[in-house]
């Protein structure tokens, strides 16, 4: 970790969940960064971890009560010290209060009074999560600025299994980290990436695939959190953890990416189509195994809708950005794709070529423009090149 909170002052806001003891972590790890952390528990904090148990690990007040420090509103001492605010977890009712400016306690208070950034990470069982009332005040938060780093997934205190769960107490001071820190030249932008290749299922244990393993697609949707964007991942199939701070859709077909690409489209800025889609499926999916017979086995296959073409046709405002995956022509072929899906740009690598591709951690690439402009990216990490194609879009939007 750099040293982004060095001389900092976080506030911590701790809510009534159970994953309230991860705040304690989350506490230490800030301290130990350098930060000056002032913890603020709600009354629900408290049922699950003490005031004792911060001070300790602060070696510093904590605070609980809006209405019992003598002589100064404490509230506003709190928001004007604070250079960032992180509430985790943040509970359903926490969320639907901010949502409003209820002010009711001390840590609702304060929230209201603060100009800095605040960060806010939500943790509930998976139906409470999703309800819409939930998603729409999370998205309301969003537009007011607040920074929601989406939960992680798995199973949660409840039994349920699903989004819900507070993210590991490193992935959250990291994401606060890159609030404080980072150039956020895309807040308030929604990005779509896709990443990862689409599969053809033949019968319940087969299928037909691709290469790709998301590499390229995951780096993308990384540096674009990084910059504060809004990111939407969906990924196809890979073996790649879902990145911190990015809301990930999980799909397997051709059918399903455009289904959840189209589901997230009309109000996105950019979408960046670096997925290696299946061009074709099978007419017909066995629902039992195929058994073997004969020498010869023939598989009839049938189009597969062509996603980014769809939302070139589709597009109002939207940024488009394709990748070309060619292993002939590279400059020929692309450009026909650039024309035809009706992109701003084309990122065309060579798949044959050494250190560009698929799997590999370096890519080598010439990006297109509609306009005729060319830039050309010598084989660096995908990080790298992540940056490249994020600086092109910013300049677009
Ligand atoms: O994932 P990695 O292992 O890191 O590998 C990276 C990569 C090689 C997969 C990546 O750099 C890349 O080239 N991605 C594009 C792969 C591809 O499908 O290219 P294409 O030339 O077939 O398709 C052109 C564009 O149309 C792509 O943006 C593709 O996402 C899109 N498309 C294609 C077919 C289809 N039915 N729908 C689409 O949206």
């Amino acid at each position: 970790m750099s040293g982004g909170f060095k001389e900092k002052r976080i506030l911590l806001g701790v809510t009534g969940g159970i994953a309230a003891y991860k705040a304690i972590e989350v506490a230490s790890r800030l301290k130990k960064a350098g930060a000056l952390v002032d913890v603020v528990l709600t009354k629900g904090a408290e049922n699950f971890v003490t005031p004792l148990t911060f001070g300790e690990v602060l070696g510093r007040k904590v605070y609980t009560n809006l209405w019992n420090e003598e002589s100064e509103p404490i509230h506003i001492r709190l928001a004007e010290n604070a250079d960032m605010a992180i509430v985790a977890p943040a509970t359903a009712n926490f969320i639907a209060k901010a949502r409003l400016g209820i002010a009711d306690d001390l840590l609702t208070t304060t929230l209201l009074a603060i100009r800095t950034p605040i960060m806010i990470a939500p943790a509930m069982n998976t139906n409470m999560y999703e309800n819409p009332i939930t998603q729409k005040n999370i998205e309301e938060l969003k537009k007011r600025g607040a920074y929601i780093m989406p939960p992680a997934e798995g199973v949660l205190a409840c039994g349920a299994i699903g989004a819900g769960r507070l993210p590991e107490p490193v992935d959250i001071v990291n994401f606060a980290e890159n609030i404080l820190s980072q150039n956020l030249s895309l807040k308030g932008k929604k990005i779509i990436v896709t990443a990862a290749g689409t599969i053809a299922p033949i019968d319940p244990v087969r299928f037909i695939g691709n290469h790709s393993t998301g590499k390229m697609g995951f780096e993308i949707a990384k540096e674009a959190a990084k910059r504060g964007a809004d990111v939407v991942l969906v990924a196809g199939v890979t073996h790649l953890k879902n990145p911190d701070g990015v809301k990930t859709i999980r799909v397997n077909t051709t059918e399903e990416m455009r289904a959840a690409v189209l589901a997230e489209y009309d109000d996105a800025d950019a979408v960046i189509k670096s997925a290696a889609v299946a061009d074709y499926r099978l007419a017909e999916v066995a629902t039992e195994k195929i058994k073997k017979q004969g020498d010869e086995l023939t598989l009839k296959l049938v189009r597969n809708p062509d996603i980014l073409k769809e939302l070139g046709e589709k597009r109002k405002n939207q940024i488009l950005v394709g990748f070309a995956a060619e292993t002939n022509n590279l400059v020929e072929y692309a450009n026909k794709k650039l024309r035809e899906k009706n992109l701003d740009f084309i990122v065309a690598n060579n798949v044959k070529e050494e250190g560009a591709g698929f799997g590999t951690d370096t890519n080598i690439a010439k990006l297109i423009f509609k306009d005729g402009r060319e830039i050309d990216a010598p084989i660096m990490q995908k990080s790298e090149l992540a940056k490249i194609i994020l600086d092109e879009v910013e300049k677009l939007l």
